[in-house]
């Protein structure tokens, strides 16, 4: 069975209390369920995996045997050349997401450093961006095995 790893970066840990106007009301074990909900139906296993820390993301990626990465690298995202380098390291297909709309806010959310490393992004849909990159590596992961 295909596995899709779900990374979630700092501060994610806080969603349901973390400014809700922006990120959403729901919590991350909310999310976490919906998608696992998701990952079931759809027949790939799922596992997800929240760091505050750019190293233990660093870590999961270079050692992880899914075949697929959702990663939402929270503020990581416009910083981290170590997260971006690990991307582009391994050969796992990965889609990026974020919950709020990152061209819609301040300048400095505007740059992606792993963007590059990825298919494609999906910003701005709340928890809905995560469960639309699921469906999305589930699509591509069939198209690779047929
Ligand atoms: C975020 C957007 C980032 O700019 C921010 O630092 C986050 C969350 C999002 O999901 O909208 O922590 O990745």
């Amino acid at each position: 069975m295909n596995k899709v790893l779900v990374i979630h970066g700092p501060n994610l840990g806080l969603l349901g209390s973390r400014q809700p106007e922006i990120y959403g009301h729901f919590t991350l074990d909310e999310i976490n369920g919906r998608l696992r909900e998701r990952a079931n139906d759809l027949g790939v296993e799922l596992e997800d995996f929240q760091s505050d820390h750019e190293g233990q993301i660093v870590e999961k990626i270079g050692q992880t045997d899914a075949q697929f990465i959702v990663i939402n690298p929270a503020a990581y995202t416009h910083t981290s050349v170590a997260i971006a380098d690990a991307l582009a390291a391994r050969d796992i297909p990965a889609i990026e997401v974020h919950l709020s709309n990152i061209y819609k806010r301040e300048e400095f959310r505007h740059k992606s450093m792993v963007s590059p490393y990825v298919l494609g992004q999906i910003t701005g849909l709340g928890e809905d961006s995560y469960v639309l990159a699921l469906e999305a590596a589930v699509r591509i992961l069939k198209r690779k095995t047929s």
